[in-house]
C-alpha cells in the first residue's frame, strides 16, 4: 500500500487538500508541462500537479517568467490533463493576463479552464490583486494564492533572495494570506521566506500553505520537476533537494546511442524487419 496518501487512487479535489490539512496530512505538489510526465508524476501519486509559468524558464530556455503567454500556459495545460487522472491540476495565470484589471483577469481565468479542463488556477500577490481573484473565484473557478518570492515581480524586486526577512514586509505578507484565505482561496503557495514565519502563516490559516524554500513547517511542499529530478543542473538553491540526476543519466544514453549508431552496432538483426 502507497504510504503517501491513506487513499492511493482517489481523485484529489479542492475538498480533499482542506481534509488532508484537518488531518495533518503533507500535500504533495510537482510541477508538469506535458503529457509523458504528467502520466508518470500522477502516476506515482502526486497529489497536485502544477502546469507552473516556470515553463518559461524549463521548457522554453527564457530567462525568466514574464515571456510566456496564456496561449502557451493552455498548450501546457491541455497536454497535462491528458496525463493526469488522480491529481488536482492548477494552472499559473501568466504575466500580463490578470494584473491591468479584474474583468482581464476573469477572461484569462476562463480561458484556462474552459479550453485545458484544468480545476484550478493560481495568481501570484495578495491585496493588490484581491478584484481579480474576487472576480475568478465568483465565477466558480478555484484560485491558489502565491506570496513571497513572486518571480512574476522579479524585475521589482531585483533578486531571487529570500523574500519577508524584514518586520514591514513579513507583516505584509502575513495580512495577505489572510486575505486570500478569507477571500476564499483554496490554498497558498509561499515561496522562499524564512521557515519560522512560513509556519506561522500555515499554523494560523485553514486552508493549506504550500511552501517552496520555505521550510518543514507547511502543510506541503512544491518543486520544479526538472529541478527535483536533476534536468536543470545550472540551478542549485539551498531549499532543492535533487532526487535524480537526469542530465547526467540522458547524456550517458545518448553518448551511447550515438556510439551505436556511429558503430554500426545499432540497429541489430533483432531491430530490424
Ligand atoms: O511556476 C512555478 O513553477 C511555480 C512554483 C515555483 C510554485 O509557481
Amino acid at each position: 500500500m502507497s504510504t503517501n496518501t491513506t487513499d492511493s487512487r482517489r481523485k484529489v479535489t479542492t475538498r480533499r487538500l482542506s481534509e488532508m490539512k484537518q488531518r495533518g496530512e503533507k500535500i504533495s505538489m510537482l510541477t508538469a508541462y506535458d503529457y509523458s510526465s504528467a502520466r508518470i508524476l500522477d502516476g506515482a501519486g502526486i497529489d497536485v500537479l502544477l502546469v507552473g509559468d516556470s515553463a518559461s524558464n524549463v521548457m522554453a530556455g527564457n530567462v525568466t517568467t514574464l515571456p510566456i503567454t496564456l496561449d502557451q500556459m493552455i498548450y501546457h495545460a491541455k497536454s497535462v490533463m491528458k496525463g493526469a487522472e488522480r491529481a488536482l491540476v492548477v494552472v499559473d495565470l501568466p504575466f500580463g493576463t490578470y494584473q491591468g484589471n479584474s474583468k482581464e483577469a476573469l477572461a484569462s481565468a476562463i480561458r484556462i479552464m474552459k479550453e485545458s479542463h484544468a480545476e484550478a488556477v493560481k495568481l501570484e500577490g495578495g491585496a493588490e490583486i484581491r478584484e481579480s481573484i474576487q472576480r475568478i473565484l465568483c465565477a466558480g473557478i478555484p484560485v491558489i494564492g502565491h506570496l513571497g518570492l513572486t518571480p512574476q515581480s522579479i524585475n521589482k524586486f531585483g533578486t531571487y533572495n529570500v523574500r519577508a526577512r524584514e518586520k514591514e514586509e513579513a507583516e505584509k505578507l502575513m495580512a495577505d494570506a489572510r486575505l486570500l484565505e478569507e477571500i476564499g482561496c483554496f490554498a497558498v503557495v509561499l515561496e522562499k521566506v524564512p521557515a519560522e514565519l512560513a509556519a506561522r502563516v500555515a499554523a494560523e490559516l485553514s486552508i493549506p500553505v504550500i511552501g517552496i524554500g520555505a521550510g518543514g513547517g507547511c502543510d506541503g511542499q512544491v518543486l520544479v520537476m526538472h529541478d527535483m529530478l536533476g534536468i536543470n543542473r545550472e540551478f542549485s538553491p539551498r531549499f532543492l533537494r535533487r532526487y535524480a540526476n537526469l542530465d547526467e543519466v540522458m547524456t550517458e544514453a545518448v553518448k551511447h546511442y550515438i556510439a551505436d549508431v556511429k558503430s554500426g552496432d545499432f540497429p541489430n538483426e533483432s531491430e530490424q524487419y
